[in-house]
């Protein structure tokens, strides 16, 4: 047989986890040594580097810069919407990184305090990041397109002291003014923050309330530097809220010690990456890859990361991902598939490629949702550089299946997002928790424990955590994601087992948008389905059935409705499309048929369900989808 070295590796992290995780561990500055590599007794689950000490935010910029990187750059912020580009050395970045530190600790933040970070793609958004892992202190960033309601509900949640913002965020060519969000949210949250700091943008300058207020500049002209704080590697690093089944979003909780070690290594054994080389992931920092490999994977290896304040296409140009790939040499780039629709709508020959020099570009990355095989083959094409799907989570921190290249040769099978990666022992899991066979659909599931990184509890809600992920498969963590292994031990991940759809590589819960809509004074209930678009992978459609004595029309409540949940959740959850309709369809126990409704609305083929109380209802369904332009045909 021939040496496979990706599988002697793979087989290495599940037969001797401690042997492998230690070595790796190898790579990262502790001030004190572990006592246990993992205790998988811990609960409610695994714990890693049991007793050890150690300072994220030193691992990430100082260390280079005792190092010999002081001079590299370490941050590149490139806003195409600005225009502005400016570099930031390790040594620049470990100063700002310590005065900020300063700044927070004079506000009150020690460890173990938690701060929220509201911020658009700009460099202060990482340097508040970095402080709060410097002292300690536990950072919960949270996404500028989510609305003041989603903000206080995050602050509320973790009880965070003080909340560090911007004045405004840039959309393509739209300000965006952050304050006016944060004050209406302050105004909502029972646990009013003390302190907000608030970074003065040229666009916008925010109005401050004196004694809560206070400006970036002015703190950082008085501040003196802090140095890093020892923390136990099992101390929390960061919380980052993500959707559950109701408006109640679930605190992912990231520790240091575990975090540290599984995403340096990725750095080099997934990504390809070498120290000093330049990496980028055209994310943004209020989601897990932006934490993950905008902010800690690049610096804990002493990279180049790229901080991208634009979009794929309209700052300027569906040209826009490749300028910056040749501006800045960018060795490997992660992005989402559905930015790589957006850039093949706009420029499906790849002119625009031609126009810069790639020679540096080795990889592409690709998650957040399944990379269907025409826009991999697309890329593939025009970029002539090995493109990898990667199946990962919010929960995992890093990628659960992927083709490492940093192991073994790329080995893409296109419609797979590869093998699971070491440290992941995958399985589908049948209804009876029995293991199914290659290419049997079930529940993705990985044994436990589950290797370093990977969420440890949820915040405040440590029997959720164990209900939602460790209770329906008994020594297995659930993805909460369908698909099958094949027979040569590829994952394919085929849909959410839960109420989450995907819309442009966000996470949404449908389970929240109809909170949302039933909170409006005529509807008495109502459905939200994920139906497909070419775009974003999915879009949601409200359904909604009205009151008897409803005060408003049909065309007033399905625009009421829109609205609400531009406020409510905010305009990331690309909410256009809502009706109003008789009634909908449910079984005769009550369910609401949202996959049939879904169904209809892909032009799938469906069947009626047997317990279906009046089938008439699908026929209203379908006029109703109608008049929103559903199903919508491939062009
Ligand atoms: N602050 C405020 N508003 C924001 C925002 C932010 N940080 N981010 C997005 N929005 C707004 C947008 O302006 C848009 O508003 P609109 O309804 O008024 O047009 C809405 O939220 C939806 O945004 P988006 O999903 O980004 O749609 P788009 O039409 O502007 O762009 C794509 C489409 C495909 C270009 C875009 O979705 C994209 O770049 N996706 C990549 C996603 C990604 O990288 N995900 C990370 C997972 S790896
Ligand atoms: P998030 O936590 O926002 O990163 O979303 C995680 C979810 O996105 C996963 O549970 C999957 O449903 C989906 N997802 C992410 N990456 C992929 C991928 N490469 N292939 C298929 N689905 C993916």
């Amino acid at each position: 047989m021939s040496h496979d070295p990706f599988l002697a590796m793979y087989r290495r992290s599940l037969d001797d986890p401690e042997e492998f995780w230690a070595s790796a561990a190898a790579d990262i500055d502790w001030a004190k040594p572990w006592d246990t590599v993992v205790d998988p007794s811990a609960l409610p689950a695994a714990r890693w580097f049991v007793g050890g000490e150690l300072n994220t935010c030193y691992n990430a910029v100082d260390r280079h810069v005792d190092g010999g990187r002081a001079e590299q750059a370490a941050l590149i912020y490139d806003s195409a919407t600005t225009g502005e580009v400016r570099t930031f050395t390790y040594r620049e970045l470990r100063d700002q990184v310590a005065l900020f530190a300063g700044v927070l600790s004079a506000h009150g933040v020690g460890r173990g305090d938690r701060v929220i970070i509201y911020m658009p793609m700009i460099p202060q958004a990482v340097i508040a990041m970095l402080a709060c892992a410097r002292i300690g202190a536990v950072h919960s960033v949270v996404f500028g397109g989510f609305a003041s309601k989603e903000l206080a509900v995050r602050i509320d949640d973790c009880q965070a002291n003080v909340v560090v913002t911007a004045s405004c965020g840039i959309e393509v060519d739209r300000i965006i003014e952050y304050k006016p969000l944060l004050d209406a949210a302050i105004d909502m949250t029972a646990s009013q923050p003390e302190h907000c700091i608030v970074f003065q943008r040229p666009m916008v300058s925010a109005d401050l309330q004196v004694g809560r207020d206070y400006d970036w500049e002015e703190e950082m002209a008085v501040a003196t530097p802090h140095d890093c704080v020892d923390v136990l590697a099992t101390d929390p690093l960061y919380i980052l809220y993500t959707s559950g089944t109701t408006g109640q979003p679930k605190g992912i909780v990231r520790d240091n010690g575990g975090h540290a070690v599984a995403l340096k290594w990725t750095m080099g054994s997934v990504y390809d990456v070498r120290p000093g080389e330049v990496y980028w992931a055209a994310s943004d920092i209020g989601w897990v890859v932006g934490h993950s490999y905008i902010v800690y994977g690049p610096l804990l290896h002493g990279a180049t990361t790229v901080l991208y304040e634009g979009k794929p296409v309209g700052t300027p140009d569906a040209g826009a991902f490749w300028r910056v790939i040749a501006q800045h040499g960018v060795a490997s780039m992660f992005t989402a598939p559905t930015a790589l629709r957006a850039i093949r709508q706009r420029d499906p020959e790849g002119t625009l490629i031609q126009g810069y020099d790639l020679s540096r570009f080795r990889s592409l990355f690709l998650a957040g949702e399944r990379c269907d095989p025409d826009t991999l083959a697309w890329a593939e094409e025009q970029l002539r550089v090995p493109v990898i799907d990667h199946w990962w989570q919010t929960e995992t921190g890093w990628a659960i299946a992927a083709s490492c290249l940093g192991i073994d040769e790329p080995d893409v099978v296109p419609g797979s997002p590869g093998r699971p990666a070491p440290g992941w022992d995958l399985v589908a899991l049948g209804p009876d928790g029995r293991q199914l066979p290659p290419g049997d659909v079930g529940a993705l599931c990985a044994r436990l424990p589950m290797p370093p990184s990977a969420l440890y509890t949820l915040w405040n809600a440590e029997e959720r955590f164990v209900e939602t992920y460790l209770s329906k498969y008994p020594g297995f963590y659930e993805t909460s994601d369908a698909g099958f292994i094949d027979d040569s031990g590829y994952v394919h991940v085929m849909a959410r087992t839960d109420d989450i759809i995907n819309v442009a590589g966000h996470r949404l819960s449908t389970g929240a948008l109809e909170e949302v809509l039933t909170s409006h004074p005529d509807v008495a209930e109502c459905a939200v389905v994920g139906v497909a678009d070419q775009l974003k992978g999915q879009l949601p459609v409200g359904f909604v059935v009205l009151k008897v004595g409803a005060a408003g029309s049909d065309d007033e409540v399905a625009s009421d409705v829109v609205a609400l949940v531009r406020t409510a959740i905010g305009p990331v959850a690309s909410f256009k499309s809502a009706v109003v309709v008789a009634r909908l369809p449910k079984t005769r126990s009550g369910k609401i048929l949202r996959g049939t409704i879904a169904q209809i609305a892909d032009d799938e083929p469906w069947t009626m369900p047997a317990t279906v109380d009046d089938p008439v209802i699908f026929e209203e369904i379908s006029e109703a989808l109608s008049t929103m332009g559903y199903p919508r045909l491939a062009d």
